[in-house]
């Protein structure tokens, strides 16, 4: 894992906190910008399935996942709003 600035992290945060309720790819795009966490084109590329995708999420250690790891429903969504089935 990249070292990340302390601001990034924080932003982010304050991002998760504030949208948990309105679930979307827009609220992950925050980190998956491509440089804090792999952007779409890169998720796609390594999960080519809805299934895969979210058991992705679910296995990462990365804290700032932590609350969007719990919301499968919502991953799911995400992996269908991008495109995978
Ligand atoms: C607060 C920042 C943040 C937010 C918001 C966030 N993620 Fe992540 N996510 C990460 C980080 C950091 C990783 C770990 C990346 C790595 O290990 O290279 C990760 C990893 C993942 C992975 C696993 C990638 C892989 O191929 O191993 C998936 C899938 C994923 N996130 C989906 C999502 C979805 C869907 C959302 C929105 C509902 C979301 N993330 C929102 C930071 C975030």
């Amino acid at each position: 894992m990249k070292k990340l600035s302390l601001t990034a992290v924080s932003v982010c945060a304050f991002f998760v906190l504030a949208t948990t309720a309105s679930a979307g790819w827009n609220t992950c795009v925050a980190c998956h910008n491509g440089t804090m966490a792999p952007n779409k084109e890169k998720l796609k590329e390594n999960n080519k399935t809805a299934e895969s995708f979210v058991k992705a999420a679910q296995a990462t250690q990365n804290p700032m996942m932590k609350s969007i790891q719990k919301d499968e429903k919502a991953l799911k969504e995400v992996a269908n709003e991008i495109g995978l089935k």
